[in-house]
């Protein structure tokens, strides 16, 4: 490999990882130093910018934990989870609920709690109920499917961000009850800013002119046995800020219009007192697993 030069780098960097053992690994490795080699010949990558480029990703990792992650965020405002969203749904089935935005702020161990369940506690913020069933591609419940909840409070912050909030604020895990269906007795959510603390938002959104905004949503994680699991949001109708979402999450079946209901039930899991109360209805409906 002595003579190795500008025309026989890229190649001689790929197949030095030809040996990883695992295909899709090896795929996947060799694949991104060929996008990688390519970039930088395109754009004539310089030292100092190889460099300031290395020294941007510390600084991302450096504000990342265990329960913030500025590289999510990082993927999210360059449209790549939206990218990677869309390649993981089935273009078979457009009935199939949409994916949609991890985002920064989900954490593993959120609390199992009852279905219905009640999140409101001593949040403020108006309350409503998001209800819906989760169902195959056929419109069959799934009641073995489970739901991971998590959305921001009346502040626009998660309770991550927030030390007023309680610990686990506003989230939570779900088993369906046998019809497939789910209720969770929360408050509205708000639309909030991405992060302005990080190198994400010092160093490129906002020196590229662009909103921080994000529309009001929910988020969940639904899964169950012989499915795809889904990832999205659900977002609200009236938001001001759903044609201009800083991470492009935004996906017209997964807006949602909150109605007001007369029933009573409904009204009693809020703590609404009088007959009428606002609810979300859905349905979420997973692709068969490959
Ligand atoms: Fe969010």
């Amino acid at each position: 490999m002595r003579n190795v030069d500008l025309n026989t780098i890229t190649a001689a960097a790929v197949s030095s990882f030809a040996g990883l053992p695992d295909a899709r690994q090896r795929l996947l490795v060799q694949g991104l130093l060929q996008a990688l080699h390519g970039y930088a010949k395109q754009v004539q990558l310089t030292h100092a910018e190889w460099r300031a480029g290395l020294a941007f990703l510390h600084r991302v990792g450096d504000i990342s934990s265990d329960t913030r992650s500025e590289f999510s965020l990082l993927s999210d405002v360059s449209g790549f989870s939206s990218l990677i969203d869309m390649l993981a749904s089935d273009p078979a089935d457009a009935a199939v609920t949409p994916g949609s935005n991890l985002g920064p702020f989900h954490a593993g161990g959120s609390p199992w709690l009852d279905n219905p369940a009640q999140l409101i506690g001593d949040n403020a913020g108006r309350r409503v109920l998001l209800r819906g069933r989760v169902v195959d591609q056929d419109g069959r419940p799934l009641p073995q499917a489970r739901l991971d909840f998590w959305q921001n409070a009346a502040d626009g912050l998660y309770w991550q961000q927030d030390p007023q909030q309680p610990a686990n604020n506003l989230r939570c895990q779900l088993h369906m009850d046998n019809d497939g269906a789910f209720a969770i007795a929360t408050i509205r959510p708000v639309p909030y800013q991405i992060p302005l603390d990080g190198p994400v938002w010092h160093e490129l959104v906002q020196p590229a002119g662009l909103s921080g905004w994000r529309p009001a949503h929910f988020h969940l994680i639904v899964s169950a046995p012989g499915h795809r699991t889904l990832v999205t949001e659900l977002f609200d109708v009236e938001d001001p800020y759903l044609d201009r979402d800083a991470v492009f999450g935004v996906r017209e079946a997964l807006v949602g219009r909150y109605v007001t209901v007369n029933d009573p039930a409904a009204c009693t899991l809020l703590g609404v007192s009088g007959p009428e109360c606002l609810a979300m209805e859905v349905v979420l409906r997973l692709s068969a697993a490959d």
